[in-house]
């Protein structure tokens, strides 16, 4: 072993030097047959047997059996005892094929092993916290803790690895449609997309703030004044929201702005940019195109604008078939849905009762059912239907003997978010869902504003710099409520990974917007003058989409999470665990920035 030893937990800890590796831990198979060899890696089990040692060398891309025999290289051998999982090893050796029955067909290098004849200690590793392989177990928060030793389990590196492919896959895409990549700044204005602004204070101008920006917006559709003409950026957002499994606080998005435009060609452009992430990562055609629904429509046959179209379960408007029930809750409700669940006669009581809590998330007081038995309707409701309404429920329904039906009535809001979100609910739990579909679907002809109940205001339903449609600008004076925006949602599977629209490019038009949101002239104009004044400087039709990257990763790797795509993402409660972000500052800092902290709001 080398001259300059170090000691490290009482192990022998050797440099590098110009040792090289020849091969990854996933390459060598019987092609290599008595090469000479040299692999670097980590220790994924050391076995002893029958005076040979065995050790899985894992990397990146997987793992080779090395082995340390005392014939073929004694001195090599004599020291292997001390390897551990995890330690760092570099060996040499030669390949040969494994004994008769010791081959591993589901291991690319399953039929080889390397016989080490010198290898070095490159660095020891205490026990970890977890095992290193996919079907640890370990909770969420160990492995967010510990999240570069989950990044070495063998799903995770690949996700990260998918998502690479992806993202090149986006670049070169773009690059020969002739997108130009922009940076555009992280520390600047408000940028409204619904959220909350992450702020940071300026030092250097005392009691003023940065915005981190909610999405590059704003400066996409300036560079398209400037005649940047396509632009596109893989960009972190930041948004400070209640997350969820597919919300993180700083995200991703492939950013893309066009000028010239109308909402067919850029969605005919963002086709392409799936169809060729789908098959470059998991060599999948995609159908194109891509089939659209109205929001309208979405609404009313699933209840929800991400319609997940992988199964039926559709919603079915009863509200004309009830209205003169005797069961007053139908009767006077404004909106009367049913949800047919085939064959769900089976479903428990308890099945029932969860979702019943469930689509109380959505304001439902309550879950109407209807279980059709051959000789009866069990169900705490049918004795206030009349024959008629049941025959009308039956035909709406085309129900069979087997099936159950949920109801929801109300106010319109209310009745389609917990059905809709109720049926994808259901669908999940009960494993309805075809696996390994892929149904994108364009949702369009988004209403413009949708009022906000406790600003007691319209806000926009995308973004206020959406255009409205051809011939919908007087609404958007008169009757807001009915204004539709030139948007587009781009779905998948349920989820919305895309969203764009056609943009006002005028000052008039962004002016009006502005305007019909209740903002004041002075209003806009501090906080928007800058894009009022480049509107007026020449902008031309413009328009674009934005994805959200993260979901999309989600998505193409079938992983649960969007923090599962992300190498070091946050918790819900949007901390990260290993570096304990967010923390508290030292009082200078603080007064060097001019802020001071009330006192119920210092760290404990
Ligand atoms: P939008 O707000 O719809 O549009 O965002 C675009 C896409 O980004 C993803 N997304 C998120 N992903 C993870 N975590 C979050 N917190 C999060 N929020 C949004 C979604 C969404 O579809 N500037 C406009 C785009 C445009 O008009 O061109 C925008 O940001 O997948």
């Amino acid at each position: 072993m080398s001259q300059d030893i170090q000691q490290d937990h009482g192990r022998h800890i050797q440099p590098l030097e110009d040792w090289q590796r020849s091969h990854h831990c996933s390459q060598l198979t019987m092609a290599d047959n008595g090469a000479a060899v040299s692999l670097m890696g980590w220790v994924q089990y050391r076995r002893d047997h029958g005076g040979l040692i065995f050790v899985d060398l894992r990397d990146r891309y997987g793992l080779t059996q090395v082995v340390f025999s005392p014939e073929s290289a004694p001195e090599a051998h004599g020291h292997a005892h001390i390897l551990r999982s995890e330690y760092v090893l570099a060996i040499r050796g030669t390949v040969r094929p494994r004994p008769e029955g010791m081959t591993n067909p589901n291991m690319v290098t399953g039929e080889v092993e390397v016989v080490v004849h010198d290898w070095k200690l490159l660095n020891t590793a205490k026990t970890p916290p977890f095992p290193i392989e996919d079907r640890s177990e370990a909770g969420e928060n160990l492995r967010l803790q510990w999240r570069y030793l989950d990044l070495r389990r063998p799903r995770m590196t690949q996700n990260l690895a998918l998502r690479h492919k992806a993202a090149q896959a986006v670049r070169r895409y773009l690059d020969e449609q002739g997108f130009l990549e922009i940076e555009t700044p992280f520390l600047t204005k408000s940028t409204p997309e619904g959220a909350r602004d992450f702020l940071v204070p300026s030092r250097l101008n005392p009691g003023e703030f940065y915005a981190l920006p909610q999405s590059p917006q704003l400066f996409k559709q300036l560079l398209m004044v400037s005649g940047l003409d396509r632009y596109y950026q893989i960009v972190r957002c930041f948004r400070d929201e209640d997350l969820r499994a597919d919300r993180q606080p700083e995200f991703t998005q492939i950013d893309i702005e066009m000028s010239f435009v109308n909402e067919a060609q850029v969605m005919h452009m963002a086709e392409g940019l799936v169809a060729r992430v789908w098959k470059e990562t998991l060599g999948i055609d995609i159908a194109l195109p891509i089939p659209r629904m109205r929001y309208d429509e979405a609404m009313d046959r699933y209840g929800v604008d991400k319609p997940d179209t992988r199964f039926g379960m559709e919603l079915v408007d009863i509200t004309r078939a009830v209205r003169d029930s005797g069961f007053k809750l139908f009767a006077k409700a404004a909106l009367v849905k049913a949800m047919k669940v085939t064959g769900g006669e089976a479903l428990s009581r308890k099945d029932i009762d969860e979702y019943t809590e469930f689509v109380k998330i959505y304001g439902a007081q309550g879950l109407a059912w209807i279980k059709i038995r051959a000789d009866e309707w069990q169900s705490p409701i049918a004795k206030f239907l009349s024959e008629a309404e049941r025959a009308a429920i039956v035909k709406a329904l085309d129900l069979q003997v087997g099936d159950l039906v949920f109801f929801q009535a109300g106010e319109a809001g209310m009745v389609n978010a917990a059905l809709g979100n109720l049926r994808v609910h259901l669908a999940e739990q009960q494993g309805l869902i075809p696996e390994g579909a892929f149904n994108f679907l364009w949702v369009t002809d988004f209403p413009l504003f949708e009022y906000d109940e406790e600003e007691k205001r319209y806000v926009a339903c995308h973004h206020p710099f959406t255009s409205p449609q051809e011939g919908h600008m007087e609404r958007v004076k008169t009757r807001p409520q009915d204004a539709r925006a030139r948007a587009y949602d781009m779905v998948l599977n349920g989820s919305e990974i895309g969203g764009g629209s056609i943009r006002s490019h005028s000052a008039l038009a962004q002016r009006a917007m502005f305007d019909a949101l209740g903002l004041s002239a002075e209003e806009a104009q501090r906080r928007f003058g800058f894009l009022l004044q480049a509107l007026e400087q020449g902008a031309p039709p413009h328009g674009g989409i934005a994805f959200g990257f993260d979901r999309m990763n989600m998505l193409l790797a079938g992983a649960q999470s969007i923090r599962d795509v992300i190498a070091f993402p946050k918790t819900q409660k949007a901390t990260c665990l290993m570096t304990q972000a967010p923390d508290s500052v030292s009082p200078e800092q603080l007064r060097e920035l001019g802020v001071r902290l009330r006192e119920t709001e210092h760290k404990a």
